[in-house]
């Protein structure tokens, strides 16, 4: 892996405000490179002999499998690890969690509600900890949505995302990337559902010094206006199932549909983490029409937590 250089080597990544825009860079090469590999059946073992942890206390289907998949490709083995079925579930703590799996295995992706747990754990590991998805950021979907930016549009210069909805972890870290690959991003939400006033702050002041531009606005065409990719979301994520119905009014005008893709540029992706629900958050025709990525991005995950990996884990 030519493209990667040492700099992240025990790393963790807890949010890509870890990560320079340089590095996020050379991740999504290194991912395009064993994307190539892995489609022409050219075998790249790089993780021979090294084995993941995953940890989950949410449910996963993208991010389980793509994780699990791709240590076996690159010669390792994956663990899944259910929090209710190991003794973290019965409380034993994260610190004692994370000193005994760092004695097993070299590396633990973990996907949790709170934060600061991922953080306590990054703390008492001795080995990288990646971030699988928290209340507040999901830094992997992030790197796999650039990735998919950057393969549909052939560069990062003068690209604009727009994202629609809940300011949530999928904002926060698609905000972070952005800034950080000097990509211009809006994000148009409901009022009461902006993101995080520290994660804009953190933007503004990564932006400051890349040049992009960075709009938080409650209009969601203001937002699409000349976007290259327009993305969204759940209007109701993983831990907020009883906020369930309050969401669905106040995000009805939030919803990605032709007339709001009108608003954007003619050859604008539309992106979504997935998993979506039609007729919420995006429209049938727009998810399954002709401008719909979220299949490429979806394996994009694969491709670039694999990178990810080789860079932290190697
Ligand atoms: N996008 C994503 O993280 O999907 P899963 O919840 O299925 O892992
Ligand atoms: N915002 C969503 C993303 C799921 C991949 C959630 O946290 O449920």
């Amino acid at each position: 892996m030519e493209t990667l250089v040492n700099s992240l080597k025990g790393k963790h990544l807890l949010t890509l405000a870890d990560f320079s825009g340089e590095e996020i860079t050379q991740i999504i090469d290194a991912a395009i490179e064993l994307k190539e590999k892995q489609h022409n059946g050219v075998v790249h073992h790089y993780l021979k002999g090294k084995t993941l942890a995953m940890i989950f206390e949410k449910s996963s289907t993208r991010t389980r499998v793509s994780f699990e998949v791709g240590m076996s490709q690159l010669g390792g083995h994956a663990l899944f690890l259910s929090r209710n079925d190991i003794q973290l579930g019965r409380g034993e703590t994260v610190p004692d969690t994370a000193k005994v799996l760092s004695r097993y295995v070299d590396g633990i992706m973990i996907r949790a509600h709170e934060h600061s747990a991922v953080e306590e754990l990054a703390a008492n590991s001795s080995i990288p900890v990646i971030n699988a998805l928290t209340d507040d950021f999901h830094p992997c979907q992030a790197l796999a949505d650039l990735m998919t930016l950057y393969e549909a549009k052939g560069t990062f210069n003068k690209k604009k995302l727009a994202y629609i909805g809940d300011g949530n972890n999928v904002a926060h870290s698609l905000m972070i990337a952005c800034a950080k690959l000097g990509v211009d991003c809006s994000i148009a939400t409901p009022e009461g559902y902006e993101p995080k006033a520290e994660v804009i702050d953190l933007c503004k002041k990564v932006v400051s010094e890349t040049g992009a531009s960075l709009i938080v606005t409650n209009d969601p065409k203001e937002a699409v206006h000349e976007a290259d990719a327009v993305y969204t979301d759940v209007w109701t994520s993983m831990g907020w199932e009883e906020e369930q119905e309050v969401r669905l009014k106040a995000f009805q005008p939030y919803q990605v549909n032709a007339e709001l893709m009108s608003f954007a540029n003619k050859d604008a992706i539309f992106l979504h983490c997935l998993p979506a629900k039609r007729g919420q958050e995006v429209t049938a025709e727009v998810i399954d029409g002709p401008q719909s990525y979220v299949f490429d991005e979806a394996e994009n995950r694969l491709h670039v937590q694999k990178a990810l990996m080789v860079a932290l884990m190697a």
